[in-house]
C-alpha cells in the first residue's frame, strides 16, 4: 500500500528547534494547502486522545521509575493508534502530513539514550508501524549541549521527564541520530540547527518547498 499524500517527519534533539520552525512554516503552508495539511506530533497526536492518553504518562515527571521496555512499548503503542487513526487517513486522502517526532525518536531515545539497543527498538516499531516510515525525515542537527542550553534559558514552565536526562544521555541520543541519519542517506535532510532561528527556518522552509514540489 502506498499513500497519496507525502509524509515528513521533524527529528532532532531537545532544543534544536523542531516545534519553532515548525509553528511558522505552517503559516506558509496554510494558504497553500489549506485543509489539506495536518501538523502532528509525537508522542500523541492531533485529534487523537488515546496516543495523546499514553504522552502524558510516559512524559509525566511523576513515573521517573518507568520500566525501559516499558517506555519503548508505550512509546510504540502510541504512535501505532496515532499513526493508523491520524497519518495513515490523512494520507490516503492526499494531504501533506507533518509529524514533529517519529520513530526515530524512539530509536535515538529509547535505542541509544537508554541503551536499549537501536535494533531492538526498530524491532518493536516495524511492529507497530509495519514498517510505515516518513518519505523525508528533516533532522534538526545541534550539539546536544546547545540544545540543553536553550531549554534550560528559555523553557522554564515546560520541563519534563525527559529534560532531566544527564549531558551523556543527549550524547547517546546525538550519536544515534547521526548514525540514522547515515544509515538512511535517501530519506534524511540535514539542518544546521544552530544557526538563529530565521536561518533555520529558512533552511527548512527551501527543503520543505523542494520535498512538497513547489
Ligand atoms: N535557532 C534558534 N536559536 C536560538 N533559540 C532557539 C532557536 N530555535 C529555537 N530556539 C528556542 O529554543 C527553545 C527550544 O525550541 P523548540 O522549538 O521547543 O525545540 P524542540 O522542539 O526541537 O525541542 C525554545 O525556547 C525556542 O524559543
Ligand atoms: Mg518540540
Amino acid at each position: 500500500m502506498r499513500e497519496k499524500g507525502i509524509f515528513i517527519s521533524f527529528e532532532g534533539p531537545d532544543g534544536a528547534g523542531k516545534t519553532s520552525v515548525l509553528q511558522i512554516i505552517l503559516q506558509r503552508l496554510k494558504p497553500i494547502f489549506g485543509e489539506n495539511l495536518l501538523i502532528t506530533r509525537e508522542p500523541g497526536g492531533a485529534d487523537n486522545p488515546i496516543a495523546e492518553q499514553i504522552r502524558n504518562l510516559v512524559l509525566s515527571s511523576n513515573y521517573s521509575d518507568i520500566d525501559l521496555r516499558t517506555e519503548v512499548l508505550l512509546f510504540a503503542a502510541a504512535r501505532r493508534q496515532h499513526l493508523v487513526q491520524t497519518i495513515i487517513p490523512a494520507l490516503e486522502n492526499g494531504k501533506l502530513v507533518i509529524s514533529d517526532r517519529y520513530v526515530d525518536s524512539s530509536v535515538a531515545y529509547q535505542g541509544g539514550g537508554r541503551e536499549i539497543g537501536v535494533q531492538k527498538v526498530l524491532d518493536v516499531n516495524q511492529f507497530a508501524t509495519e514498517g510505515i516510515l516518513p518519505d523525508k525525515t528533516i533532522y534538526f542537527n545541534i550539539r546536544p549541549e546547545i540544545g540543553i542550553q536553550r531549554i534550560n534559558s528559555t523553557r522554564t514552565n515546560e520541563i519534563n521527564r525527559l529534560d532531566t536526562d544527564t549531558i551523556d544521555f543527549h550524547k547517546r541520543v546525538n550519536k544515534t541520530y547521526l548514525e540514522l541519519a547515515d544509515d538512511n542517506k535517501r530519506r534524511y535532510e540535514i539542518v544546521n540547527a544552530e544557526a538563529n532561528l530565521e536561518k533555520v527556518v529558512e533552511e527548512t522552509w527551501q527543503l520543505v518547498k523542494k520535498i512538497i514540489d513547489i
